[in-house]
Order: C-alpha cells, then structure tokens, then sequence
C-alpha cells in the first residue's frame, strides 16, 4: 500500500509531469548554449568554468531530484544547500537575473509534456537564483 501511494506521488511529480530526465537534459543543455553564446550573460558566464560539461550534467541531476524525481545529486551530496553553497560566489542582482532570465528562456524554448508545470518550475527557480543575490 505504501508503495502503491509512493509510486502514485512520483508519477504526479513535476519530474514525470515534464518529461522526466531527458527533459531536463534539453533544459539544461538550452540553459548552458545560451549562457555560453548570448553576450547578455557574459557577466554570469565569466563566473563559471571555461569548461561547462560538469555543469550540463550536474545541473539537470539535481533538477531530477529537486522536481521530485531520482534523487542522485543529493545522494551524492548528503546535506549540501543549494543556497549556501553558492554562498562563495559573488551573485548580485545582475546576474541573479541573468541565470534567471537564460532559465526561463530555456524553460519556454524546450518542447516538453506539461507547459503549465514547467512555467511553474520556471518561476520558482527564478526566486531561488534572486535569493541568492546578495546586493
Ligand atoms: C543566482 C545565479 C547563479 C549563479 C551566478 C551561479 C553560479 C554558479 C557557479 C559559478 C557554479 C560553479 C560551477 C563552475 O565553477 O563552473 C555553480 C554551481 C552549481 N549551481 Fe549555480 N549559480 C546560480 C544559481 C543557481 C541555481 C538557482 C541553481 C539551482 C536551481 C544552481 C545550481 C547549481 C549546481 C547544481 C551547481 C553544481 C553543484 C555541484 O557541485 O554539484 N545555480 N553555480
């Protein structure tokens, strides 16, 4: 019965609402080519590594287990805060609303299952990144 109930709250989550990781994948990897080529986010490009592929895979992992599905990032990071471990980072609200803004562009341009839940994550993701500014 628990597992019956479990498997019910997984299929309803906004992970399988989606599209579930493959989804995510073309998010992230949308995210990172827009980061990467459109000059309006140069200032949080220059914050990451030259090289983005760590980025491109362990972005979308912990999509996955933030959305509600497999929870391999946090497995793999036991106690980590999102929040606080961009702590070192020097974010202010210029580029807060740079990774917000690539978000919610990679968000609408990716084709995907439920517009309705994305547009949702879109947003939440959006505060989070503007959480994190700190000027
Ligand atoms: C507010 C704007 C943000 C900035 C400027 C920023 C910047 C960074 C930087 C510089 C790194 C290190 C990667 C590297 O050196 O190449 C990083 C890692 C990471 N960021 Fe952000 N970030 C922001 C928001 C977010 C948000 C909102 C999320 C999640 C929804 C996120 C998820 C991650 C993840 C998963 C990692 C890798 C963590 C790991 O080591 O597993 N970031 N970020």
């Amino acid at each position: 019965m628990r597992d019956a109930e479990n498997s019910q709250v997984l299929a309803d989550s906004p992970f399988e609402r989606v599209g579930g990781h493959p989804t995510l994948q073309a998010i992230c990897e949308r995210f990172y080519d827009l980061m990467d080529q459109d000059p309006a986010y140069a200032d949080l490009r220059a914050m990451h590594a030259p090289d983005l592929s760590m980025m491109r895979a362990l972005l979308p992992q912990f999509l996955a287990g933030w959305a509600g599905g497999p929870r391999d990032w946090f497995e793999a990071n036991p106690g980590k805060c999102m929040m606080s471990m961009h702590a070192p980072f020097p974010i202010g609200r210029q580029t807060a609303d740079q990774w917000a803004d690539a978000m919610t562009r990679a968000i609408a341009e990716t084709d995907l299952a439920d517009r309705e839940i994305a547009n949702a994550m879109a947003d939440v993701l959006g505060r989070m990144a503007r959480g994190m500014a700190r000027e």
